[in-house]
Formats: structure tokens, C-alpha cells, sequence
């Protein structure tokens, strides 16, 4: 597969904007008065509070994002410039590993936590290409992500998409609500990417991450991929002090040596390579970013 396809042009490196899809909700207007356009608005977003799920978009190269978002993105940038890497990065590794679980695993049940907005190479995208049949739940707790969910529920025929608006801190919720469009007694790939970072307390993280996993059937996987200091040390958590002072939700910074342990506390066989940057995952020419950046990932199965 190429990697032409896996991300828009990059603001950074001046491509245009292109537009992804149509947005259909009662809005009021917030005006961009850096790019002289209007933003819609909408019930439950606070457009004054940078956002996760839109700053991610930022950096992705999208174009769901209010003048808040854009100035804590470049602000984080300035001070991580290797941020919009760690996204392309973590898109590319998504998309590495539902390769992996729909192909080599043969696993066709995917359960993406903390879906992010809609962009290229979707996970129901990426498994339907090698199994048209592959049933996607997404999950996210964002109102702007639940206004485009519509763009994450298009399938084949053979398979099937869901979305639940339900917050990650409740995974009974999510399983009993998962449980309408996947097969519990079957193996389900459940992807946490750039999620986790967002669960601040460890005991939190192994509660729910646990739970998940308790509840699946063997043979389940999950992959994590999270903010680490690995790489570029005091940037990266300065960067992660500036988002807490005023974005949200907060996050944390995590090492690759507590990653591995998270993956062992919810009773995972982490697989090879381990928790390793993103871009070292099972990487494969041509769509490998250079140098390592500091979004780890790891992949572990439940026996
Ligand atoms: C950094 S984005 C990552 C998006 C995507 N997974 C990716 O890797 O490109 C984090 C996403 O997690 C979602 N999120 C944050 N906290 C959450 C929570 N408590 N429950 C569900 N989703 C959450 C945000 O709304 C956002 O869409």
C-alpha cells in the first residue's frame, strides 16, 4: 500500500486545504478573522477552549478547527516542533495495525476508542479494504466528532459501522453499547490511539484499559499509541504542561518503560517490537516517516 493516500497536504509544508466533508447541523457562526471565514458552532463546544479531537485535526493537515485550537497547535509546535510528525505518525501507524489485525491476525471486529474527527484512512476504511465484511465500532465523547460521525458510517454492504458517544472512563458502557454490533464471543482489535494520554491517573488507566480487556474474548488485541518523553525529553513535557495549563481534556506523558507496564498490569502479551515509536512498528517502506517521534505504540493480545 502507498502512503500517498494517508494524509492531506500539511499546512506546514503549504498544501491547500481540502475540504473533507459537509457539515449539516443548526450552527451559529464563529468568525476566523485570521482566514476571514466563518466556523460553525456547535451545542456542547466551547470554541475559546483548545480541544483535543480538533487540534489533533490541526496538525492532521484538516480543517475542523476554531482560532483557539489553531493558536495552542502552533504554540505546542513552537514549542514541540516534532508534533505534526507524531500525528502523521500515529496515523500511519494506525493504519499499520488494522492492516495487521485484519490481515495477519484475522480479526474482522474493531472497536476504536477515541475515534478522533474524520480524515483519511478511517479504520473501517483500512480493515474493509482487506475485509470487506469488518464490523467498526467507533467511540469518542466529542460533540464535533458526533456531528461527523455520518463520515465514519459509511460501509460496505458485507460489513457494518457504529458510533457510540460515550466517554471512555465508562467501559461497561461501551462494551454493553459495542455488544449490539460486535460479536463478544469472537476476538475484537480495540484501538486507543492517542487517547490514553488522556486518562492522567495510572490506576484510571489500568481500571479501564483492564476492563476493556477482561471482557473481551481470547485471541482480543489492543494497540495504544501515547504522548512519550522518549525522544525529545523537556520539550515534550513542556508541551504537555501548556496543554494542561488550557486545553482539555488533559493529558500526560507517559515512558516507554510505563507503557510496557500498562500493557502487562491488563494481563497483555505485548508483541513484537514491543512499545516503540510509532514510525518503528512494523514500519514499511515508502510510508515511514524519518527519525523516531514521540508517539509510542505497542500491540498486545489477550490469551
Ligand atoms: C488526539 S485525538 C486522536 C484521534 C485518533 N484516535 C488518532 O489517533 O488519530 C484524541 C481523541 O480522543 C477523544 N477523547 C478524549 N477524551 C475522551 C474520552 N474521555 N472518551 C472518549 N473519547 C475521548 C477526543 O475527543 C479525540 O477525538
Amino acid at each position: 500500500m502507498q502512503g500517498d493516500d494517508l494524509l492531506r497536504p500539511n499546512r506546514t509544508q503549504g498544501g491547500p486545504f481540502i475540504p473533507k466533508r459537509p457539515l449539516c447541523l443548526i450552527r451559529w457562526v464563529v468568525v476566523d478573522e485570521q482566514h476571514g471565514r466563518d466556523l460553525p458552532s456547535i451545542p456542547g463546544v466551547d470554541p475559546a477552549v483548545p480541544n483535543s479531537a480538533r487540534v489533533w485535526d490541526y496538525w492532521l493537515g484538516g480543517d475542523e478547527f476554531y482560532p483557539a485550537d489553531k493558536a495552542m497547535a502552533d504554540e505546542v509546535e513552537r514549542v514541540l516542533p516534532d508534533i505534526v510528525d507524531q500525528a502523521r505518525a500515529d496515523r500511519l501507524f494506525l493504519r499499520r495495525v488494522v492492516e495487521f489485525f485484519a490481515g495477519e491476525a484475522g480479526i474482522g471486529q474493531f472497536l476504536d476508542v477515541g475515534t478522533g474527527l474524520p480524515t483519511s484512512n478511517n479504520t473501517h476504511e483500512v480493515a474493509q479494504r482487506l475485509r470487506p465484511d469488518a464490523r467498526v465500532v467507533y467511540v469518542d465523547n466529542d460533540p464535533l466528532v458526533l456531528a461527523h460521525a455520518r463520515a465514519l458510517l459509511t460501509s460496505t454492504p458485507e460489513g457494518m459501522t457504529d458510533y457510540l458517544d460515550v466517554d471512555m472512563h465508562e467501559p461497561d458502557r461501551i462494551l454493553d453499547l459495542a455488544g449490539r454490533t460486535l460479536d463478544m464471543a469472537r476476538p475484537v482489535a480495540i484501538t486507543m490511539l492517542g487517547v490514553v494520554w488522556h486518562i492522567v491517573d495510572d490506576d484510571d488507566a489500568v481500571r479501564i484499559l483492564g476492563r476493556l480487556v477482561e471482557r473481551v474474548a481470547p485471541g482480543s488485541h489492543l494497540a495504544i499509541s501515547h504522548q512519550t518523553d522518549e525522544i525529545t525529553g523537556q520539550q515534550a513535557r513542556d508541551a504537555v504542561d501548556m496543554w494542561n495549563r488550557d486545553a482539555a481534556p488533559k493529558g500526560v506523558c507517559r515512558s516507554k518503560r510505563q507503557l510496557e507496564e500498562l500493557f502487562t498490569a491488563v494481563g497483555l502479551e505485548l508483541l513484537p517490537p514491543g512499545v516503540v515509536s510509532c514510525n518503528r512498528w512494523r514500519p514499511e517502506a515508502p510510508d515511514v516517516l524519518p527519525g523516531e517521534v514521540d508517539q509510542f505504540g505497542g500491540v498486545g493480545v489477550k490469551h
